[in-house]
């Protein structure tokens, strides 16, 4: 299928727009941190809310906050081609994860205003609420229950470390829309994404053309023991928490150094009551194993359950594992990436096929409608890093491509 070759963005626009959203929950390292459904989180959405309404788009929010941008096409009894991401970010998160994804898609819409060109079908634009689950695990909630992943409920009852729930912050934060998340149907999904990893650099290609991602298992672990003197209680006496928890993280390790490609993290813990002279009696902590192939990754949960049981129990430590969220490996759909290969063939742009590490709301909406995902290099493959960044040629390279391959989608 002959693609649009000689259609390209508005590089400089593009950036601009990047480096405006960053200004929004700055850190002083030079990265974001807004965190969904807080006050910071609220002025991206507002800042984007207004460009889209600049651009002529009709924004529509669901039960879950996700926003959806729509631009009308000639035909608008006709599904809509999708893209976007996520607004939101680690708490020393980079200024171009998810937010790339978010404002390439409203500069395809801005270069499709300025162009002239009406698609056949209706394009939208689209901000997922909580992909990165730092606050709210697990990651991508939004679009989970939007494509039926997670129960509606189940998503609401998440809480975050001090307790406020999903559903707390969503209504309490004017965040909740009107739509049913899931009510939308959607006849495509492209989602744009930086690498978050080292090979399209390395490579020297301007293009992923992501296949496939990994599937994960998260889990929240709660180890109890007893607070007692670090001075007065003997060695045998003890019912050291943090000691149960320490083993099970060298445990999480070995299991992923035992399952070649996999990874496996312990990325939050919280020690109680964290004082220098108490043996900690409590201990939350997660963990995040994550492989491209189903079975090795259903092994890799069940032997750190039973690890983890037996080490708890070795020195008299309760436990208590729940599972945080699952998702299995994704291959995305082959048409779709063609279509991305031949754009970037026909730009100019270098390009590979490359598996995701990290998970992306694409992987939940593939369930729901053919999509596919972009991916631009980042510096020295760094991102969930305040240092994270690409260059520019990068930023636009992905929204060509992007722009290219929504608009043969569009065609009808
Ligand atoms: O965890 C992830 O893979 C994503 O960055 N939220
Ligand atoms: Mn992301
Ligand atoms: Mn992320």
């Amino acid at each position: 299928m002959s693609m649009q070759g000689n259609l390209r963005i508005n590089s400089a626009r593009l950036w601009d727009s990047l480096m405006e959203m960053a200004k929004i929950g700055a850190t002083p390292g030079g990265g974001s941190n807004r965190q969904t459904l807080t006050d910071v989180d609220r002025e991206g959405r507002a800042l984007f809310r207004r460009w889209c309404e600049e651009a002529g788009l009709t924004v529509g929010v669901d039960d879950m906050g996700t926003m959806f941008a729509r631009r009308p096409g000639r035909n608008n009894d006709l599904a809509p081609v999708a893209t976007g991401s996520h607004l939101d970010t680690q708490p020393t998160g980079g200024k171009f994860d998810g937010v790339l994804g978010v404002l390439a898609g409203l500069e395809v819409v801005r270069t499709l205003n300025e162009l002239g060109i009406i698609t056949e079908r209706p394009i939208e634009v689209i901000n997922w609420t909580n992909e990165e689950g730092c606050r709210f695990g697990p990651a991508m909630l939004a679009s989970g229950v939007f494509a039926g992943t997670h129960p509606r409920d189940w998503a609401l009852a998440r809480k975050d470390a001090t307790g406020v729930s999903f559903g707390e912050a969503l209504t309490g934060g004017g965040f909740i829309g009107d739509e049913k998340a899931g009510a939308r149907k959607l006849h495509a999904y492209v989602e744009l994404h930086i690498e978050q990893g080292p090979i399209l650099e390395m490579e020297g290609c301007e293009i992923g053309v992501v296949t496939t991602g990994q599937g994960f298992r998260w889990f929240d672990v709660e180890i109890k023991g007893r607070d007692s003197h670090t001075g007065a209680t003997p060695m045998a006496r003890r019912f050291d928490a943090l000691l149960g928890a320490s083993r099970i993280v060298e445990r999480v390790h070995q299991i992923a150094l035992a399952h070649p490609n996999s990874v496996g993290t312990v990325g939050f813990m919280e020690v109680s009551p964290n004082s220098r002279n108490v043996i900690p009696g409590l201990v939350k902590f997660t963990v995040d194993f994550r492989h491209v192939d189903g079975d090795a990754l259903a092994a890799m949960a069940e032997l750190f359950i039973k690890d983890s049981q037996t080490i708890a129990a070795a020195q008299g430590l309760e436990i208590v594992i729940d599972p945080a969220g699952a998702q299995p490996p994704v291959h995305f759909n082959p048409e779709i990436c063609q279509l991305i290969r031949t754009a970037s063939d026909e730009s100019g742009y270098k390009h590979r096929d490359i598996a995701s590490g990290a998970g992306h709301d694409a992987f939940h909406i593939a369930k729901v409608a053919p999509a596919a995902m972009i991916f631009c290099p980042c510096v020295d493959g760094l991102s969930h890093n305040e240092a994270e960044t690409i260059f520019p040629e990068w930023a636009k390279a992905g929204a060509d491509v992007l722009l290219q391959t929504l608009v043969t989608l569009a065609r009808g």
